[in-house]
């Protein structure tokens, strides 16, 4: 059967990226990269994504008019690659409504909280500020509202009391290199289906553990 192509933006690093082409290399997994987008043309995971043979383009957004138009020149490339999924991995970039809405259902994201807490920026930050004794990462649909649409997958780890927000980084980040690749694997199985806010996953069984931070 044909791979589900699926198209990647990020603005940096690009861990979560390197995880998805590393899950892809797999004969048996069953989507590929069809090219990685970036609003930053130093973004580091360009390099890494060019290493990897994978079709690469650079959009700076300040060459736009508006969110609209660098959305829709990006849109573009995705859909030059025939791309039927876009993974958002560490886009730091706000979309104009257009981009969720032409791709709805088609867009999914990795975020470095338990949504709905801590939407936003410096989210390890704000989880040791709360007191959380529990954080994580959350792959979601992408919608028009920033960090809120449907829930497809959670992964959480506990947050220690000498945490700083680079520890706690660290150990979400394992967390979203296993969580974001498993999630594309069920989109291109077609297990995933959304009805309003709530996301159904077919024929995975569902997580069990109770997970407690102090351990009683
Ligand atoms: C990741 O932790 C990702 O969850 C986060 O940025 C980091 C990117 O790292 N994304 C967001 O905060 C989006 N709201 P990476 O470039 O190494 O994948």
């Amino acid at each position: 059967m044909a791979k589900l192509k699926v198209g990647i933006l990020i603005s940096g690093r690009g861990s979560n990226m390197a995880a998805l082409i590393e899950a892809a290399k797999a004969a048996d997994y069953p989507a590929e990269i069809a090219v990685v987008v970036s609003n930053v043309a130093a973004a580091q995971g360009l390099k890494i994504a060019q290493d990897a043979g994978i079709a690469t383009a650079a959009f700076p957004h300040k060459g736009f008019p508006d969110r609209e138009s660098f959305d829709r020149a990006v849109s573009a490339e995705l859909e030059k690659h025939g791309v039927g999924l876009v993974a958002l991995a560490g886009f730091m970039r706000i979309q104009s409504p257009w981009f969720p809405a032409h791709w709805k259902d088609r867009i999914i994201n990795i975020h470095p909280s338990l949504l709905p807490a801590f939407p936003g920026l410096r989210v390890q930050q704000q989880a040791i500020d709360a007191g959380a004794r529990i954080s994580g990462c959350t792959v979601h649909f992408v919608t028009a509202d920033l960090d809120a649409g449907p829930i497809i997958a959670q992964a959480a780890v506990p947050v220690l009391p000498d945490d700083t927000a680079d520890t706690l980084a660290a150990r979400i980040l394992r967390q979203e290199h296993r969580l974001y690749p498993t999630v594309v694997r069920w989109f291109a199985e077609g297990r995933l289906s959304v009805a309003g806010s709530r996301v159904a996953v077919a024929g995975v069984p569902q997580g069990a553990t109770l997970l407690f931070s102090p351990d009683p």
